[in-house]
């Protein structure tokens, strides 16, 4: 650590600072029809009742045969939950609700472009979808169970297909955000070892179809140059019929799935059963090097934690129309557009644009002509509706009975505006804290039974048991001073593994507070969220930030090792640091430092260049604010770069002492550079 302490920048070290603030409570109308309101059900997910309180969860499932072991720790800390049940995500999403829902809307698809019409699936046609589907991926792609498959596709109803599809026949998706580089896709194609990929043509962002199936053609190069030969890439057609965009296809590689399917029509595909430890799908994120983590979902445990908190915390019912804006190409999206919602029999918008695209009432028209009452969005999201139109949601009628936040912690003045003017007074909120790795919600609210505090995530949710640490393992017990926000117990949405790197998941997870390597008892395990925390006297925790080489853009991670790889990656560039910078849209945004080699002259075509080539190899989300091309990097007398230093100069703050520095001199010239002061 030594060193390291001293370099890092983190999130948590520029954490927006805020009072505590007093409680809101839910409406009586609310409470009178929540789903959870008894506290002794919350109750009975106590610790004393672990893990037999979870299996609360999993008998809102329908299992083929019923599990013999709730939690088998016998390969610690890689839980295996309800082992022995059989069980299909897919036929729990879908068949199981035919006999009284099927003419019931399952996904409600809103185009970007207003002028098309909404296209509104029931579950009766979804079930006609995925079977079709199913059946094409299995004797068309030759895909079978275990086998696993790269998804690079846009936020459309066929990305929730696919995902339901590939259930249903056991294959292990990984989804890959539609806005992430062929870089990024195929570095996933390559660790998932998939040969196949499925993309679409095009789709709409911010008033332009975008080609999309060029991504595709440049992942596969990519990913055979990494190993991984790709032999079918299936796409999508956002517009059956008719090629959306100039889409040249490589023979015998690429078919476009609408014209394959027309093979498939009719077919009905058995569901697999699936043992409830088998992996349901990877979700890569961004760790502390540059190579993204596959964390690996299991089928069982993930649907049955999925279905629970959807129920409990989002308080979804089957009457309800439910919207969560978030991508389904993110852990957001898998659990709460797809497989909670559809577990539930709800109805679940996908929406293809953006939020503010055209104008600032797009939402809540969206909103009013689907009569959605549950709306689920992030910090960055509200932080823009209430930037460019701050009254307009009083022009829609609409009425949001349940409002949720996710991804990076709200300011109260945001939260605020949320409830006043977006949920009218009338939602009940929930800030929801979790990762990728969770599957579903660690701390929140249960809506129906805690009251609300702006800026503070709340307790564990039902069954999640929080401890703070500090640095040399004590727990944290004073309320408000932070710590590392660890959880005490295992739970059944958690991530198994990280895909072909065990040990790198007990390393970064469980080895920093493990009391016991050997040990096969969960109490020895406390998993590591990598956020700091802080706890009230009322237990409910506020996050402050990653405490890692990790940051948090517009509520997705984004390494800062895989964005100073990619800037090295540019022939003149000798050195690259990258630190958060605080934004008052997107939370976070990394400010990129670069050193040049020698004989290379600072231009800002230069700086273009490196911020071209970053946003070429991961994706425009990790587009720097800034690229400053400085003389040297701030340096400790072993070398190592002061990633501390910049942060605080890029974030107006005080640079602390430097004068133990190697070279104290470059600060002031940097800070020149960057402040103007
Ligand atoms: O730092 C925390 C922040 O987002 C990280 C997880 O990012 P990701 O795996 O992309 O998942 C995002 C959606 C679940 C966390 O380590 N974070 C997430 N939710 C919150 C949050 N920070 C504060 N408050 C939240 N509600």
């Amino acid at each position: 650590m030594g060193d390291k302490k001293v370099e890092e920048t983190t999130e948590a070290q520029i954490a927006v600072h805020w009072q505590e603030e007093g409680y809101y409570y839910p409406s009586t109308k609310f409470i009178g029809q929540a789903n959870l309101t008894d506290p002794a059900v919350y109750d009975r997910f106590s610790l004393d009742n672990f893990p037999d309180c979870f299996t609360e969860y999993a008998k809102m499932l329908d299992w083929y045969k019923p599990w013999n072991t709730v939690l088998d720790t016998s390969d610690a800390p890689c839980w295996k939950w309800f082992k022995g049940g059989l069980i299909n995500a897919s036929y729990n999403c879908i068949d199981r609700h035919l006999e009284k829902n099927k003419n019931k809307t399952a996904i409600h698809f809103v185009p970007e472009p207003e002028s098309e019409r909404v296209d509104h699936i029931t579950y009766q046609e979804l079930y006609v979808r995925v079977n079709e589907f199913a059946a094409l991926l299995r004797d068309f792609a030759g895909l079978k169970r275990g086998d696993r498959v790269t998804v690079h596709m846009p936020m459309t109803a066929e990305l929730a297909i696919t995902m339901l599809a590939c259930a249903r026949l056991g294959v292990i998706h990984s989804v890959v955000f539609g806005g992430f580089s062929p870089n990024a896709c195929a570095d996933r194609i390559v660790d998932s070892q998939s040969r196949v990929l499925i993309s679409m043509d095009a789709y709409y962002r911010s008033g332009t179809l975008l080609n999309h199936k060029i991504n595709a053609d440049d992942a596969v190069k990519i990913a055979k140059n990494g190993g991984q030969v790709v032999d079918k890439v299936l796409v999508w057609q956002r517009y059956p019929g008719k090629s959306s965009t100039e889409t040249p296809m490589v023979a015998g590689r690429d078919f476009f799935v609408n014209e394959e399917l027309k093979n498939y029509y009719g077919k009905r595909i058995e569901p697999e059963k699936m043992l409830a430890e088998d992996p349901l799908f990877l979700m890569y994120t961004s760790g502390t090097t540059g190579k993204p983590k596959g964390c690996q979902h299991s089928t069982g445990g993930y649907l049955a934690y999925v279905a629970g908190t959807s129920k409990y915390i989002q308080d979804i019912h089957p009457e309800d129309v439910y919207w969560c804006m978030a991508d389904i190409g993110w852990i957001t999206g898998h659990s709460y557009i797809v497989y909670g919602p559809l577990a539930l029999c709800a109805s679940s918008v996908i929406y293809e644009g953006v939020p503010t695209y055209p104008d600032a009432g797009r939402s809540w028209r969206i909103a009013q002509e689907l009569d959605v009452n549950i709306f689920h969005t992030a910090p960055t999201a509200i932080r823009a509706l209430r930037k460019i139109g701050p009254d307009e949601p009083a022009k829609y009628n609409y009425h949001f009975k349940h409002m949720t936040t996710v991804g990076e912690p709200i300011e109260p003045e945001v939260w605020k505006w949320y409830q006043r003017e977006v949920g009218k007074g009338e939602a009940a909120i929930v800030d929801t804290w979790w990762q990728t790795e969770n599957g579903g919600f660690l701390c929140s609210t249960v809506p129906g039974i805690k009251p609300m505090k702006p800026g503070s995530a709340g307790p564990g949710v039902p069954g999640i048991h929080p401890i703070i640490y500090d640095e040399n393992g004590h727990e944290v017990t004073k309320a408000g001073i932070a710590g590392n926000i660890c959880i005490q117990n295992p739970w059944p949405g958690q991530f198994q593994t990280i895909w072909g790197d065990r040990d790198r998941f007990v390393e970064t997870y469980f080895a920093r507070y493990c009391k016991d390597p050997k040990s096969k008892d969960w109490r020895d395990w406390p998993y590591l969220a990598g956020d700091a925390a802080t706890k009230s006297d009322d237990g409910y925790y506020r996050i402050l930030g990653r405490i890692d080489d990790v940051i948090n853009v517009s509520g997705h991670r984004l390494g800062t090792k895989e964005i100073e790889s990619a800037a090295l990656v540019v022939n003149e560039v000798a050195e690259a640091a990258v630190v958060p910078v605080a934004h008052d849209i997107k939370g976070k945004v990394p400010d990129l430092y670069i050193a040049l080699k020698p004989g290379y002259e600072a231009t800002e075509a230069l700086a273009q260049k490196i911020s071209d080539a970053i946003c070429e190899q991961i994706g425009k989300i990790a587009k720097p604010r800034k690229v400053w091309l400085v003389p040297d990097m701030p340096k400790t007398r072993s070398g190592k770069i002061m990633r501390r230093v910049l942060g605080a100069i890029s974030n107006n703050k005080d640079v602390g002492d430097v004068m133990t520095l190697a070279n104290p001199e470059v600060v002031v010239i940097i800070k020149e550079m960057v402040t103007g002061k």
